[in-house]
């Protein structure tokens, strides 16, 4: 192997569906308000309708279109998702055939921190040998939700974000950290045919010291100091959660780049559908040093530190 051979990030996109639920129209039938939604979790509104497939197939199309790339460039395409419409095979197939992909597909579940998985996971197969892998965050979380439940009826929406990992002979990859306490599988989870299932408490507490961990050894592993960040790209989760990270790490909370206002929890879709806004509007720029930071069901945990290239 290449031991300067790495990958960048060279093309980002992300799709969320038309149909968008906010916090008032959930009071109608909730026992819950628009304030108390906003004070506690930070989300205004989410998008719902989706299909996992569709958004993960728009998002790789904007992706491949920002990379000047195709389907015929790409050796892998990697979609973490909880929520294939079936259960084989995954959503990975469609988004094989949608994009005329050339090599080989497949889906990755570990809940909301799936992408950061995948990202890692690519930088690898890169490493190994190829030269382009598609990785992709989706999840259509809506039809999983008990619209009856508060705890978790306000928090989840559909949304899908994606990136091209491209050889490169600079790694713009570290450092990073995976982890999991399968033990905690109970506090959340969703059976075959069931709703999503939730203690809020439990994992609002494991979330905020996994990802502290997590992000403290990736940035270990990088050799970098919280303070040499620029921006932080969390699991969009909860803002109190993300607050609560960023005082423990010592990140600046306006270094985090949030769309959950918009989204609310799209579980794999949240990190790179915040990390293509912030490419989008320009905030991310060659040379930041980015820290993405995912946990979720499982628990599972992924955090990496990237450094932003042309
Ligand atoms: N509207 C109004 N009141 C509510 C609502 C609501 N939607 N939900 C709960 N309450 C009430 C409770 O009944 C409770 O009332 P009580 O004091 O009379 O008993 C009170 O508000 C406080 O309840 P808590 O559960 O303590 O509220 P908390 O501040 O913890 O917020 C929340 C709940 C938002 C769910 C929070 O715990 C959370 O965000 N947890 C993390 C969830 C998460 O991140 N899940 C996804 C992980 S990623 C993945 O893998 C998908």
């Amino acid at each position: 192997m290449n031991p300067l051979r790495g990958a960048r990030i060279s093309g980002t996109g992300s799709d969320l569906p038309d149909k968008i639920l906010s916090n008032a129209e959930l009071a109608e039938t909730l026992d819950t308000s628009d304030a108390w939604i906003r004070e506690r979790t930070g989300i205004e509104r989410r998008h719902v309708g989706g299909s996992t497939a569709t958004m993960a197939t728009n998002a790789g199309r904007r992706a491949l279109d920002a990379a000047g790339l195709t389907g015929v460039d790409i050796d892998l395409v990697i979609v973490a998702t909880t929520s294939a419409e079936q259960m084989m095979p995954g959503a990975a197939a469609v988004v094989h055939a949608e994009l005329e992909i050339r090599g080989g597909a497949h889906d990755l579940n570990a809940a909301c921190s799936g992408f950061v998985y995948g990202l890692i996971e690519a930088d690898s197969m890169i490493v190994a040998g190829l030269d382009h892998v598609l990785v992709i965050g989706s999840d259509a979380l809506s039809p999983w939700t008990d619209w009856t439940d508060r705890s978790t009826a306000i928090l989840f929406g559909d949304g899908a974000g994606a990136v091209v990992m491209s050889a490169c002979d600079e790694p713009s990859l570290l450092g990073w950290d995976i982890g999991a306490d399968g033990t905690a599988r109970h506090i959340l989870f969703t059976d075959h045919n069931d709703t999503i299932k939730m203690d809020g408490r439990e994992v609002f507490r494991k979330a905020v010291r996994a990802v502290m961990e997590s992000a403290g050894a990736a940035m270990d592993n990088a050799g970098v100091e919280p303070e040499e960040i620029t921006w932080l790209i969390p699991h969009q989760a909860n803002t109190r959660i993300v607050d609560s990270i960023c005082e423990k790490l010592g990140i600046d909370t306006d270094k985090a780049v949030m769309v959950i206002a918009e989204t609310g929890n799209t579980s794999a879709g949240s990190v790179p559908l915040a990390l293509h806004a912030a490419v989008d509007d320009g905030r991310i720029k060659p040379g930041d040093l980015l820290l993405l930071a995912g946990f979720g069901s499982g628990m599972s945990w992924a955090s990496a530190v990237v450094r932003w290239q042309e």
